[in-house]
């Protein structure tokens, strides 16, 4: 239906006609399946996620959905009502700018649109490291180094003479912003709680966007918001400009999170307000809580967290989380198991030593020695391992991703079975398209792998025919400068 995009910032694609090449590889770690350790033993039992427990999960997630959607505050699932009820058609035209706050690093984008003949006519983009400070400090402090950094790059740009800025008007700005809010309109909106680390004070009841707004004029920037937006949000919306059967964006990052395509008609808490044609929800589906496999290496982490009780689910599968669990299962193993010998490596103790790059990479170790184990454990935790210890952390870091892998599927399952309920899209054989980013997705194909077996698990091979995974690299900025151009108030 699109033209031919000239810039498609897709990496790949997945559907499920290959299905479970990674059986291989696991039975491969299993045939070597380290001799018993009880503390192990009884981890994998606590986080394993046969299909029957795992559709469990799904419905559980599926019930929070409808009870947020019923009403503010019904389900752990905060289902927020996004206002974006237009997505980008291609016909966007102009010069247009975003903000992508995540949760480790900042980007910057402009973006030059052509309209539907030539579409993206040129980008640009930089991306700029949060220094850890202004993560816990003010909201001043934090606005000001991002306004400060978009006035570098603003003034550093050039500007075809067809995109110079007409007289009385602003340049447009998408922010997506990668943090749970009370959204009041497409362009305002209020933080609920910050997460992934952060605690910006001054920010309790104020509209993110007035923020950054003020902290853009003090900057002498001509710049206004014109859409505050998820970065799921963005995903989805950077995604459907080159493909229309776009339904789901997924983040499986640093933090965890979805939003969907859903039937305002099928939204009970919006009836009073509107009632046709599609909008965006942004589930938080973080915050989900109810019958997960917890375990007590999760309940400890949970506990030293500054959301102790909360966003239990993003905690099971998000990249802040996966390498801590794991130090804590080897940490005990060590104590108890003499993992490492007769003592406990001093590096084991320390909270998060072990990245979760880290523990998907000795995860994804397929070697007879499991020689990447071995130099992870010795450059990260400073300990040598014999090979029986490097196919027991290895056992650690495959159940620790399996159960997150599938976790996230199980997610996804009760999205689309919401949105099949009220389109019949995927048994009319409609392709329906799951836009997903986030390092953990994107670095780690046995996450992958994972996610996918479980949404065919509880699918059904029909249905799953007819699901596409794909992958949208650093699409959410992207998405955002288009919503700005769909709302633009010129
Ligand atoms: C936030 C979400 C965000 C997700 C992915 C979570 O911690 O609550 O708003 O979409 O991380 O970045």
């Amino acid at each position: 239906m699109f033209a031919s995009p000239t810039f498609t910032p897709t990496l790949g694609s997945s559907t499920f006609s290959s299905r479970r090449p990674i059986a291989s590889v696991m039975s491969a770690l299993r045939s070597n399946s380290a001799s018993s350790c009880p503390v192990l033993t009884k981890f994998q039992k606590e986080c394993a996620t046969p299909t029957p427990f795992l559709r469990n999960i799904a419905d559980a997630i599926a019930a929070d959905m409808r009870a947020g959607l019923a009403v503010e505050g019904g389900g752990d699932l905060k289902m927020i009502l996004t206002y974006v009820d237009t997505l980008p058609s291609g016909k966007e035209e102009g010069l247009f700018y975003a903000l992508d706050l995540g949760g480790t690093n900042f980007r910057v984008h402009s973006m030059q649109l052509g309209g539907m003949e030539e579409r993206v006519i040129a980008t640009n983009s930089e991306e700029i490291s949060i220094p850890q400070e202004l993560k816990i400090g003010t909201s001043e402090e934090l606005f000001g180094f991002i306004a400060s950094k978009l006035a570098n790059f603003v003034a550093n740009e050039n500007i075809p003479g067809r995109f110079q800025l007409e007289q009385g008007t602003k340049r447009e700005i998408g922010f997506a912003f990668s943090f749970p809010v009370n959204q009041t309109s497409i362009d305002s909106g209020t933080v609920i709680k910050w997460n992934k680390g952060f605690a910006v004070s001054g920010m309790e009841g104020k509209n993110v966007v007035a923020c950054l707004n003020e902290a853009m004029e003090a900057h002498g920037l001509d710049m206004r918001v014109s859409a505050l937006v998820n970065d799921t949000v963005g995903t989805l919306a950077g995604a459907r400009y080159w493909d229309e059967d776009v339904m789901v964006g997924v983040i499986i990052g640093t933090g965890t999170n979805a939003c969907y395509v859903d039937q305002k008609d099928a939204i009970p808490k919006i009836q009073s307000i509107s009632s046709s044609g599609t909008t965006i929800i942004n589930t938080e589906w973080a915050g989900f809580s109810k019958i997960l496999p917890q375990t007590i290496f999760d309940q400890e982490m949970d506990e030293a967290s500054v959301d102790r009780g909360e966003h239990l689910y993003m905690k099971m599968i998000s990249g802040m989380y996966l390498g801590e669990i794991g130090r804590r299962v080897l940490l005990q193993m060590s104590e108890t198991s003499h993992l490492f010998g007769q003592s406990v490596p001093v590096k084991l103790s320390t909270p998060f030593a072990l990245r979760t790059m880290d523990l998907c990479r000795m995860q994804e170790d397929k070697t007879d020695d499991r020689e990447m184990v071995g130099s992870i454990l010795k450059e990260v935790l400073e300990v040598e391992a014999n090979l029986e210890a490097r196919k027991r952390v290895a056992e650690v870091c495959d159940t620790v991703v399996k159960r997150g892998g599938r976790l996230a599927g199980a997610g996804i399952v009760a999205i689309l079975e919401k949105i099949e309920k009220d389109t019949k899209r995927l048994s009319s054989g409609k392709r329906t398209v799951v836009a997903i980013d986030g390092g953990v997705y994107e670095n780690h194909p046995l996450f992958r792998q994972y996610m996918q077996d479980a949404v065919v698990d509880l699918l059904g091979d029909k249905f799953a025919s007819h699901i596409e995974f794909k992958h949208t690299k650093d699409v959410s900025g992207i998405g955002a400068a288009l919503l700005a151009a769909t709302n633009s108030i010129y």
